[in-house]
């Protein structure tokens, strides 16, 4: 029987993804599906490309909480913006209550002090919550042991996958850690904003939050540091890209003295020999974003500047997916001791 999967902003994008992922899985099925201001509407008003729920309608999210439907379910996402989940969380019971995935940024951080310098309140971080990028090292032992997930973010994800095996085996430095990543407009989310206005988008790129202050700089440096075993430091440029969906990301560190671009993707290959979702693609190919288009699917390739001495590594993924609702799936296939990737696809949909 199907465990039951309640969304809790589910008129999002990333919502929208979870439930067109959902509706594929063979051991989670829809449950009920929350909102805010589009409470009372139904998903084929908001989501027209998901016809088998079409007919559900999105409830207020208080109405989730009086009426019990969240702590009746057996997995709750939540896909809201950065510093609702936290009370949402701590009023749903952590021993008894559901698997709790969450795809904002509430939890991610162990800094308080990183959190309120780049969300600009006092931390929401409410309970025990594991880091749920399942590909690094001791991650999905941990994630399987877990009730509550911090899914991480999307240009952590594509990042973090490419450069972390690299400094933990000590191959790149721990040090000047450089990235500057393009993603499509949906990863800001479908909130109504002038600049994402097609007319500012189409046929032009775009830097923004430059200079450290992205808020996902602090998730990177976390991520980076522990795979490093010290301190790192991050330089992180945004892209905007004339695109609905996808970033690349390129990353690049000093590199340790006489290492090569064989030695680097070595590296790569024997870390994710045995991950479905992680693609080192062959010699002289780079990662494209339409190739990962839908999928849960990383695609890396990197080399050893040896002029400039550094590593470089381009990594290609949908945000929309493994950036958010693949990842979270995958999480939560974890927890509940399925197969990983039940409900998700290696394969992209390119051209
Ligand atoms: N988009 C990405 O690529 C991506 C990737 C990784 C992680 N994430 C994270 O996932 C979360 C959702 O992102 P998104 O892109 O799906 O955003 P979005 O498209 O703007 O959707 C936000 C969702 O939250 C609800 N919401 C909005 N304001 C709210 C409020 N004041 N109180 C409660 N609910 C509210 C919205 O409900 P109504 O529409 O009913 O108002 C909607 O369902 C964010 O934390 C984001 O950082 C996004």
């Amino acid at each position: 029987m199907s465990q039951v999967a309640a969304v809790v902003g589910a008129s999002g994008y990333a919502g929208g993804e979870l439930l067109r992922l959902l509706s594929g899985h063979p051991g989670l099925s829809v449950g009920p599906l929350f909102g805010a201001s589009s409470a009372g509407r139904r998903v084929g008003e908001i989501h027209r490309h998901l016809p088998s729920l079409s007919d559900q309608v999105i409830e207020p999210i208080e109405s989730g909480l009086w009426s019990g439907a969240l702590a009746e379910a057996d997995v709750v996402f939540l896909a809201l913006p950065h510093g609702h989940s936290g009370t949402i969380a701590t009023q749903i019971s952590e021993e008894r209550g559901p698997v709790v995935i969450d795809l904002g940024a509430d939890h991610r951080l162990g800094d308080p002090d990183a959190w309120s310098t780049y969300y600009g309140s006092d931390t929401p971080y409410a309970g025990e919550w594991t880091y749920g990028l399942p590909e690094l090292p001791g991650a999905r032992d941990l994630i399987a042991k877990s009730r509550r997930v911090a899914n991480p973010g999307c240009y952590p994800t594509g990042v973090a996958l490419g450069m972390a095996p690299l400094l933990a085996d000590g191959l790149a430095l721990a040090r000047d850690v450089v990235v500057v990543a393009a993603s499509g407009t949906t990863g800001a989310g479908r909130m109504l904003s002038a600049s994402l206005l097609g007319s500012e988008v189409m046929g032009s790129l775009s830097a923004y939050q430059a200079g450290g202050a992205h808020q996902h700089t602090p998730e990177m440096v976390q991520t980076l540091s522990r795979a490093a075993g010290s301190g790192v430091q991050v330089s992180f440029t945004p892209v905007l890209a004339p695109m609905p969906r996808g970033i690349l990301a390129t990353t690049s560190t000093p590199s340790a003295p006489g290492v090569t671009t064989d030695d680097v993707r070595q590296c790569l290959v024997d870390n994710y020999r045995h991950e479905p979702f992680i693609r080192v693609l062959g010699e002289g190919n780079w990662p494209r974003t339409a190739d990962v288009l839908g999928s849960n699917s990383v695609h890396l390739q990197v080399a050893v500047d040896a002029a400039a001495q550094r590593v470089v590594v381009v990594s290609a993924i949908d945000n929309l997916v493994k950036g958010a609702a693949g990842q979270a799936v995958q999480n939560v296939n974890i927890v509940l001791g399925f197969d990983q990737g039940a409900g998700l696809a290696a394969e992209g949909v390119t051209p």
